[in-house]
C-alpha cells in the first residue's frame, strides 16, 4: 500500500456518496425519486429515523438559502442533529487542508453536505472522510437541484422520458451542466439556449451522451419545449464579470413571448434565487410561482431521500 493511499479512511459503515450527477446511476436516482414521493405524502409523521443518533455537518463556502434550510430540516426530520460550518468558521478558512479536515471530521461526524468552489474539494473529503458526503453545489454540478427539479416535473406532468427541456440563460454553469449529464440518463431532450461565450463546454455532452443540442437562437430551442428552465446569470464566484454577462446575456430570458412558443401546458421552472428582468420578467416569475416555489420545496423532500439512501 502506497503511504498516500494509507491516509484515505475506509469508509466507517455502510454508506454511499453524492458526488455529482455524471457518476450517479440511474437505478440510484431511480430509488431517490420513488423513496421522494413517499417520504413527501408522509412529512409529519414518519415511521423511520435512519439518522437517529448521527451528527451532520453543512460546511458551506458559499451562500445559500433553499439548500442550507431544507438540509437543515431534513437531518432534524429524519432524527439527526446537525450543525452548519461556514468556510470561515473553520481552519479551513485559514487554509487547512481538506484532506486534513475530512480525517478529523470523519472521527466525529456521520455525515457531511459540503457547499464550495471546486468538485474536486468535495470529491477529496468524500475519499479522506469516510462518511457519508453530499454535493450542495460546487462550479461544476449541483445534483440535489436537479434531482428536486426532476421530481417537480414528473410529480406535475409524468415520466420526463421523452420530453423536451429547453435551458435558458448561462448555459456553462452548474446546474446546466448537471441537466446535461441527467438528460442521457432519464432519456429527454435538452436544448440549451445561450450566447456563444456562455455555451456548455463541448466535451461535456460528448461525456453525458444522450440528445442535447446547443444554440444562441433561444426561439428555436424553446419551440414546442416541454419545460422551459433557467438560471441567474451571475453565479456565485462570478461577480467580478456581473456587467459582461448583463451585455452578453440580455435577451436569454424566459418571459411571455418565449413562453408561448413552447407546448401550450409547458412547465417554467426556476432552481432560484431569482432575478427579475434578467433571466425572467417578473410576470412570468409570479404566473409560474406554483411551480417554481413547490420545486423550491422539493429540495426538501428529494434530499430527505438522499440523505436517506446515503446511509443505506
Ligand atoms: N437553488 C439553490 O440552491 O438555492 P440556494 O442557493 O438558496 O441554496
Ligand atoms: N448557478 C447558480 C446556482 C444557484 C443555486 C450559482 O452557482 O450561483
Amino acid at each position: 500500500m502506497k503511504l498516500a493511499d494509507k491516509a484515505v479512511r475506509a469508509p466507517r459503515y455502510c454508506m454511499k456518496n453524492l458526488l455529482k450527477i455524471e457518476t450517479l446511476s440511474l437505478a440510484d436516482m431511480k430509488k431517490i425519486l420513488a423513496d421522494t414521493a413517499k417520504i413527501k405524502k408522509e412529512r409529519g409523521h414518519h415511521k423511520t429515523q435512519p439518522l437517529a443518533g448521527q451528527t451532520w455537518a453543512l460546511m458551506f463556502s458559499k451562500h445559500s438559502t433553499r439548500t442550507r434550510v431544507s438540509f437543515e430540516v431534513g437531518i432534524r426530520e429524519l432524527g439527526g442533529r446537525v450543525m452548519f460550518l461556514g468556510a470561515n468558521d473553520i481552519q479551513l478558512g485559514r487554509g487547512e487542508l481538506i484532506k486534513d479536515t475530512a480525517r478529523v471530521m470523519g472521527r466525529m461526524i456521520h455525515g457531511a453536505v459540503i457547499r464550495t468552489f471546486a468538485q474536486s474539494d468535495v470529491e477529496e473529503f468524500a475519499k479522506y472522510s469516510g462518511i457519508p458526503t453530499i454535493n450542495a453545489l460546487t462550479d461544476d454540478e449541483h445534483p440535489c437541484q436537479i434531482l428536486a427539479d426532476i421530481f417537480t416535473f414528473q410529480e406535475k406532468r409524468g415520466s420526463i422520458a421523452g420530453k423536451t427541456v429547453a435551458f435558458i440563460g448561462d448555459g456553462a454553469c452548474n446546474v446546466a451542466n448537471s441537466w446535461i449529464f441527467a438528460a442521457a440518463k432519464f432519456g429527454f431532450e435538452l436544448r440549451i439556449a445561450s450566447p456563444k461565450k456562455f455555451q456548455p463546454q463541448a466535451n461535456l455532452s460528448k461525456r453525458a451522451g444522450g440528445k442535447i443540442s446547443v444554440s444562441a437562437d433561444i426561439k428555436v430551442v424553446a419551440k414546442g419545449a416541454d419545460l422551459l428552465y433557467t438560471d441567474v446569470w451571475i453565479s456565485m464566484g462570478k461577480e467580478a464579470e456581473a456587467k459582461e454577462r448583463i451585455k452578453i446575456l440580455t435577451g436569454y430570458q424566459i418571459n411571455a413571448a418565449l413562453v408561448k412558443l413552447a407546448k401550450k401546458d409547458a412547465l417554467v421552472m426556476h432552481c432560484l434565487p431569482a432575478y427579475r428582468g434578467k433571466e425572467i420578467d417578473d410576470a412570468t416569475l409570479e404566473a409560474h410561482a406554483d411551480t417554481i416555489f413547490e420545486e423550491a420545496e422539493n429540495r426538501l423532500h428529494v434530499q430527505k431521500a438522499i440523505l436517506s439512501w446515503a446511509v443505506s
